[in-house]
């Protein structure tokens, strides 16, 4: 797919309201600093399309991306982050399992996480309540720059084992890199043959 355009709609904490149009709609959540915003800007090729910061805690909000005037991507706020209130670290934000639950455009989630790390527990418990939700996810491999081949394959396989343990299939994956521009094609062909579906 060919981004020929990519705006920013709007910002809010509250799912009642987000666009109302009926356009497709693909949502990034995962663990703080885990690359969700750089990610949306690899993807469309704008620098800083989407905040993103060193320090965890940056996105706050619902952020929704208009892309080819045909599709949302939405930015969300990370979990896990420490800074937080002990009652949201505990769970996930309401707003953001409000969203999950409520956006009927929603087509699928991207969980992203870390590809360097082993499978996060808060991570693992995300994905429990999306197939509790019924709802649709793929797995995002983040920052695989920073690993040798090697020692990707082997936590990519550590993943699937282990979700395995809980789970009849493994979803749908991807690996990626904002910073080498890995897997643009792949996520965004994965995207298109939906829309198209
Ligand atoms: P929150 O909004 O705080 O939840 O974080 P986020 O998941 O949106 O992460 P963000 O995109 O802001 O990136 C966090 C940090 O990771 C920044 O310093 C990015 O430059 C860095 N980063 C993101 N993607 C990559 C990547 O593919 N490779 C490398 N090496 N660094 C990355
Ligand atoms: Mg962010």
């Amino acid at each position: 797919m060919d981004i020929k355009s990519a705006k920013f709609v709007i910002s809010n904490s509250d799912v009642k309201k987000c666009p109302e149009s009926n356009l497709p709609e693909y949502a990034f959540i995962g663990r703080s600093n885990v690359g969700k915003s750089s990610l949306i800007n690899m993807l469309t090729k704008r620098k800083s399309l989407a905040k993103t910061s060193g320090r965890p805690g940056k996105t706050q909000l619902i952020n929704h991306f208009l892309i080819n005037q045909e599709w949302h991507l939405v930015d969300l706020p990370g979990y896990g982050y420490a800074r937080v209130s002990k009652k949201e670290k505990k769970t996930f934000q309401k707003f953001i399992t409000d969203y999950f639950k409520n956006r009927k455009q929603l087509v699928s989630a991207f969980i992203l996480v870390d590809s360097r790390h082993e499978p996060q527990k808060i991570d693992l418990e995300f994905m429990q309540w999306l197939g509790e939700h019924m709802i649709p996810f793929a797995i995002i491999f983040t920052k695989v720059d920073k690993l040798k081949p090697n020692a990707l394959e082997r936590n990519i396989e550590d993943y699937q084992k282990k979700l395995l343990e809980t789970w009849a299939s493994v979803p749908p994956y991807f690996v990626t890199s904002s910073s080498k521009e890995i897997g643009r094609d792949e996520l965004l062909n994965y995207i298109e043959e939906i829309n198209n579906s």
